[in-house]
């Protein structure tokens, strides 16, 4: 008999539902009697209480189906220690409901963030196993998040839809790609859907070195340029300012993104017309792609097999293709980040793919 908590945590992304279906599948196949309480939005469901018993029904038919049946949102770390507007304590609400279900294991789905609390909980002493989902890709200790390749589809699809019409009119396009602080999501797409300028947030760009491959491509005969721009994209000059300040900077724009100073930039150097398209949330929506329901499937069963086995306290994460538990204290609060130095870039360059550097 076991008895197992799951919340799904943070902005949510394809094969949640595969995951938590992976777990309970793995358990339920392995024990007469299982327990599933399922928590309401995040760690809200957790703090607050909210939650209810699922069953195998509720694992049905979830393998294909994107967001999360749990619902989710998003609980900073900073906050998770600061009492909220009744003066509760959340960290202590979190255990309190833990032990009156008198849960053997919580089982939490989520990104950097949601990892941070997954180990704080560790910590206070429950058992918890996390598993690692984001299209960002930026979870350290795996090399692949589950939401990451779905993601990637939508937003190569976004930008082979741009080809067409960008190569009909001759523009330049801006296609600005989700990725919160990292580049994977923009790195992967760029490359796949053929974009000339990759630009990420890892490698800050210099203005003159962008306007400079626009050009090569208009004289060698090429009518259009296509973008891939990170949203957490940066400029050598803006690089160098303090937060403060780049938040100061940030003020004055509407839309709190790099793509329209970059596309005002370009416009004012090269003259030449340019539109911006932003895919945003499409890229985290719909059905997660196969690889995502293999992945998440391959981690939610391994999951389950920690859970049989008493041993607590990991993320379950895939190194090499192979399934790996990795001590939670050793990832949480680590970013993964590309490097320019990955090889990755240094052939994307090869290609003549510029980076603005
Ligand atoms: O972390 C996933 C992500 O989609 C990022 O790529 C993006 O920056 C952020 O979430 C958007 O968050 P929200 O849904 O809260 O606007």
């Amino acid at each position: 008999m076991k008895r197992i908590g799951m919340l799904t945590s943070g902005g949510d992304c394809q094969a949640l539902n595969a995951a938590m279906r992976g777990v309970v599948k793995g358990l339920s196949a392995n024990l007469d009697e299982l327990e599933v309480y399922g928590f309401a939005d995040g760690y809200k469901g957790l703090i607050y209480g909210n939650y209810r018993m699922l069953t195998s029904k509720d694992f049905s038919g979830i393998l294909t189906k994107g967001g999360t049946i749990l619902g989710s949102s998003r609980q900073p770390f900073k906050m998770m220690r600061v009492p909220d507007e009744n003066g509760l304590d959340k960290v202590e609400a979190m255990k309190q409901n833990y032990y009156k279900l008198r849960l053997d294991c919580l089982v939490i789905l989520g990104g950097n963030g949601t990892q941070k609390t997954a180990n704080l909980l560790r910590e206070e002493g429950l058992n918890i196993i996390h598993l690692p989902k984001t299209i960002d890709n930026d979870i350290w200790g795996t090399d692949m998040t589950f939401g990451f390749q779905s993601a990637v589809n939508i937003a190569t699809d976004a930008i082979d839809c741009i080809h067409t019409t960008a190569a009909s009119h001759n523009r330049v396009f801006i296609v600005e790609v989700m990725g919160h602080k990292v580049g994977w999501l923009t790195l992967h797409a760029g490359i796949a859907g053929g974009a000339d300028i990759i630009l990420i947030p890892e490698i800050p760009y210099d203005i003159d070195k962008v306007v400079e491959a626009i050009e090569k491509r208009t004289k060698a005969g090429k009518g259009f340029t296509i973008l891939a721009v990170a949203e957490g994209a940066i400029s050598k000059e803006d690089a160098k300012l303090s937060k403060k300040e780049l938040k100061e900077k940030m003020k004055n724009y509407s839309y709190p993104s790099v793509s329209y100073e970059l596309a005002d930039e370009i416009l004012k150097r090269t003259g030449t017309e340019i539109r911006i398209t932003v895919p945003g949330h499409t890229q985290r929506g719909g059905t997660p792609c196969p690889y995502d329901r293999v992945l998440s499937s391959r981690l939610g069963a391994s999951a389950a097999k920690l859970i049989l086995d008493n041993d607590y306290g990991y993320m379950v994460g895939i190194v090499n293709n192979k399934v790996k538990k990795v001590p939670l204290g050793e990832v949480a609060g680590k970013l993964k980040m590309v490097s320019p130095d990955d090889q990755i870039i240094q052939e994307a360059k090869l290609m003549g793919l510029s980076f603005g550097d």
